[in-house]
Order: structure tokens, then sequence, then C-alpha cells
């Protein structure tokens, strides 16, 4: 029946009649319309929420759809209402008295998609985000298409650059890996939902060009950007960045530089300059560092205007503990060269972590010189001072202010941004964050007094499958705090597999609507869990990370809702049918 990829579908005269007929068509349900004359074919499904289109009204060649009243172009189908997205138009022909549609897959659909991503973010429509990257992530599981369209969009329609949006949409990229199939599109659209709302009404980055001469090396160009920071000029530093780009700095250089500037003062803007900095190298990590150029400049800003803890009263009273910090770092370098010569192994870890959470902030500094003297590598360090921070959250007490989750989840995320940081480009100056962390943990020892204990079980087989109900059926009421802790551990301690439950507390964290601060505990604690060794030790990090989504769940699921709709949409439901 088919001439070339045209189908035969109907008859003229049958047209002539009824002026429209519904068709289904090689798995499409087409509305084919007989209008002044001409014939048109297009998805008889409203793209907006599926209202049969048939049942629209059709005047001067413009389609009007009854649900929401979004018109479209019946000979294109493009749409004069951007909320409704482009229907789809087919093909057709006639042969005498028999009338032919080509219903073949759009050669182009991805590239399709992709635009419709790029409009929903220039919009903040959010259904159109949710349907463009569920019919993305179907074709790319690892969502690269989507990361890079938001972070593309993100960095260039943001005159004040990186903020919370990125973050999330980078923590929803790094979490993709953990969880299930269903949830990798719901993740990234939280993500690219929340670049989308930070970009509305805001006034665009205009970009700085590198140095005409690109003759300058790094270490001048890392001099000069510290110099500007200081001073809190963001287009100089700027200037000096994006030149050490141009100019060929490596990943690890460009890290560096950054990283020396993040830390020249302390615990800048509660941690969030450095938390920012590491997910934009993260970010980096999964679409390229040919995006470098783009992606970088936009966290400057957040460098010139940061808080600088010099001038808390937090920091500086009772306790100067800046002085502390500035007389431990004079001794940095030469515990660092001593511990370089050490040969052996540091094991000194265990007997760290009380000290971290103790009341003595020269005994921490003294503490952490000492164990570099004693050849901890600083990875080694970051990671003890990140799993100190998660046991403030494992132990955080609900008779605390509520507001105060926030407090110790800022050092978690910091700690874990200076970890990560020294994975990828260890210096003497990153080390410094190491020493910021761990003065923040010291000041939220208030938060652990009393201390919520932290769950003991027994070791023991229990039905895997039957725990993770429950622990989504206990995220389903509020301030199950401790329920939710106890349940993560008594999972752990049956001995079934961790993927389950990091999908599960995945899926519980992305059902809600979107917390940054949720969003930062989780993946954090994701990643400082897998890079835990000790086994109990990283039952505590996700007991910390469970306890914190507790504590913010449940919301009232109305972003959830609009990515149903999407979703459902995708899978052909009629939604209209129930309304
Ligand atoms: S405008 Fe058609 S379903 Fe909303």
């Amino acid at each position: 029946m088919k001439t070339s990829r045209f189908v035969k579908v109907a008859r003229m005269a049958d047209l002539e009649r009824k002026g429209c007929v519904v068709l289904q068509v090689e798995g499409h349900t087409i509305a084919l319309f007989l209008h002044q004359g001409s014939l048109y074919a297009i998805d008889n499904r409203c793209p907006h929420m599926g209202f049969p289109l048939d049942r629209g009204t059709l005047q001067d060649g413009v389609l009007t759809c009854h649900w929401h009243h979004a018109r479209f172009d019946l000979a294109s189908g493009g749409t004069f209402d951007p909320w409704a997205d482009d229907v789809r138009s087919f093909p057709v022909r006639v042969e005498g008295d028999e009338v032919w549609i080509d219903p073949s897959p759009r050669a182009d659909e991805q590239a399709r998609q992709l635009q419709r991503l790029e409009d929903g973010l220039q919009r903040n429509i959010r259904l159109v985000i949710a349907k463009s990257v569920i019919a993305l992530v179907e074709k790319e599981e690892n969502g690269h298409g989507p990361l890079q369209t938001g972070l593309s969009f993100g960095t260039r329609s943001r005159r004040d650059g990186w903020s919370m949006g990125l973050t999330i949409l980078t923590c929803a990229a790094n979490l993709l890996r953990s969880l299930n199939a269903h949830d990798r599109a719901r993740a990234l659209y939280h993500g690219l939902a929340a670049v989308a709302q930070d970009c509305d009404g805001q006034p665009p980055r205009v970009p700085m060009r590198p140095l005409p001469v690109l003759s300058t090396g790094p270490d001048p160009l890392k001099r000069w950007f510290r110099r500007y920071i200081e001073v809190r000029d963001a287009e100089g530093a700027e200037r000096c960045l994006i030149s050490a780009l141009r100019g060929g700095g490596d990943p690890a250089q460009i890290a560096d530089l950054l990283f020396a500037a993040a830390t020249d003062h302390r615990y800048l803007s509660t941690g969030h300059v450095l938390d920012f900095t590491n997910k934009a190298l993260e970010a980096l990590d999964v679409v390229g560092w040919q995006h470098a150029e783009a992606v970088l400049p936009s966290v400057v800003l957040n460098y010139a205007t940061a808080d600088r803890m010099e001038e808390s009263n937090a920091w500086r009273h009772p306790v100067d503990l800046v002085a502390i910090l500035h007389a431990a770092f004079e001794r940095l370098s030469d515990a660092l060269e001593t511990g370089a010569r050490r040969q052996a192994a540091w094991g000194g870890r265990t007997a760290l972590i009380p000290v971290l959470l103790g009341e003595d902030p020269r005994a921490i500094a003294d503490a952490l010189l000492t164990a570099l003297r004693e050849g901890a590598t600083l990875q080694a360090l970051g990671g003890a001072v990140a799993y100190a921070a998660a046991l403030r959250i494992a132990r955080f007490h609900t008779a605390n202010e509520f507001g105060d989750w926030d407090t110790v989840l800022h050092t978690f995320t910091f700690a874990n941004a200076v970890f990560q940081g020294l994975r990828r480009a260890p210096s003497p100056e990153l080390a410094r964050g190491l020493f910021d962390a761990a003065m923040s943990i010291y000041l939220d020892r208030f938060l652990n007094t009393p201390s919520a204990p932290l769950p003991k079980v027994e070791e023991g087989v229990l039905d895997s499958k039957r725990l993770l109900d429950e622990l989504l059926t206990t995220l389903d009421r509020q301030q199950q705090v401790n329920e939710a802790g106890h349940l993560v551990a008594r999972y752990l301690a049956s001995g079934a597999r961790a993927e389950p439950l990091l999908a599960a507390l995945g899926h519980a964290l992305f059902r809600e609507d979107r917390d940054f601060h949720t969003i930062q505990a989780m993946e954090a604690a994701f990643r400082v869990y897998s890079l835990t060794e000790d086994p109990a030790e990283k039952v505590h990090v996700l007991i910390a990370a469970a306890r914190y989504l507790a504590a913010h769940a449940p919301t009232p699921r109305a972003q959830g809702q609009t990515y149903q709709i999407a979703y459902r949409l995708h899978r052909g439901e009629r939604i209209h049918e129930e309304t």
C-alpha cells in the first residue's frame, strides 16, 4: 500500500463530507483536515496535555485546542503559545480520490528535542523542559545532551553567573549512575527546571575576552587572579581566568588557580564558593573540558562578592579561630614537607575523628598538622574531615532549631568540596580548606549537644525489599528523622547490596519538590560514601543522608506532578479523559 514512504489513509469523498477524519497510522493518531480547499495532517494529541485536536476550533488556518486554548498554525503545526509546544504535522498528498500521508519518523528528533529544551529553559516552562528531557534520556541514558544544554544556557543567561540551579543540575548528573532508569530523567528535569528558574527575567552574562596576546604563563595569571579577587575585582579576575584557559592551562592548573583563590579567605560564603567551583569542574568532567571557557568564568563573581569569615563574629569571638588558622598555616609547609619524607602509610584516622568532633580548636588544628607530618595525604585527610562533617548530620538532634540543619549541611558540603578538590588538584593552598572545614565542624558542636545516638542494630537476614518499601513509606510522613536513619542502618546490617538502597534514597529525593540543600546533602553523601572504605563509617554517611532527607520530606510534590503529566503524555496516556 505504500508509495515511497507515503501511506494511503483516506478518500477525498469522505473528507469533503466530514471536513475532518481521525486516523490510526503506524502508531500515530492523526487528524486529517480539509480546510479552505487544502488538506492538512497533524498529530491529534495536543502537545500541551493531550486533548484531541479534532475537537478544536478551526478558523482561518488556525486551530485552537479547547482545553487551554493553545493555537496552532494548521499548515506547519507551529504554535503561537510556546508553553503548549508545536504539534507534529505530516506531509499529505492526493492521488485522484486517494489521500496519502507520510508518517516516517523525524530524522532530526534529537536536535528537535534539544531545541525544545532550549525553548523551555529560555521561557521557564517546566512542562516543555520535562517533555524534552524524558524524550532525550530515553535515547541517551547518561543525559549528556540535556546536561550540556543546561550548562550552556545557565552559564550565559544569568549576569551573576553560577548559582543554585547549575549546582542542582550537576548534582543530578552526578547522581544518575545511582538512580533507577525511571528516575534519571526526573533528576535532570529538576536540575534543568532550577536553572530555568534562576535565569528567568535575568540579564545575560557578558563574558570577558582573553588578553590580546597570550604570552603570560599560568603562574602570573594565578597570582593576578588572587590579587584581583582580594580587592573584589571580578572583571579583572575573570580576564585572568579566561586568558589562562585560552592560553592552554591544563585542567589541574586551572583547578589550582581557582582553589587557591577560593581558600585565600576563610570559609567563603559558608562554603558556597568552593562548592560551586567544585561542581563546575565536576560538570566539565561529564561534558568535557572543551566547555571550560564557557563554564568556569561563570563562577568568578561569587569569589569577588563572597562573605569572608574573618568578618564574622562566630569565627572571631569568643575564640579567634582565624588567628588559630593563620598560625597553623604558617606551619603547613613544614608539615607537608615532613610528611612527604615519611615512607609509612598514615594510620591515624580513627584517632583523628574524635579530635575533629571535639571542643578544642587549637587541638583540632594541631591534630591536622600532626597528621600531615605523619604522612597523611591531603586526600586522606580530606576524607577524614568530610566523614567527621557527615557525623554532625548523623548525630544532629531534632531538638535543634530546624534551620540548623542548614548549618551542618553547609559544613558537610564544603568539606566534601575540599575533599574532591584535593583529589583533583592537591596543593598547600587548598589544604587550608581542610582547616576551615574542621573549624566549621567545631563551630557546629552544639548541634550535637545532646547528640542523637547512632542507630545500633543487630546483623541478620532481613527482607531487604520490605525495608526499602518501609523507608519510602516512612519518608511519606513528616519528621521521621531517626526512623529513617534506623531503617538505613538495618538495611545495611542485613548484608543486602547498597545499590538498591542508594536508588531508593535517590527516588525519595527526586519525587519531592526540589530543595537545594537536600539535593546537595544527598549528592555529597553518595560521593563520600563511595570513597569511604570502613564499612561502619559508610553506614554513618548514609544515615546522615537519610536523616537530612527525612527532615525535609514530604513536600507538596507539585513539581513531580508536572513531570508525571509529561511522562504520561510521552507514554501516550489519555490525561484529558480523567478531568
Ligand atoms: S491547550 Fe491543548 S491540552 Fe492544553
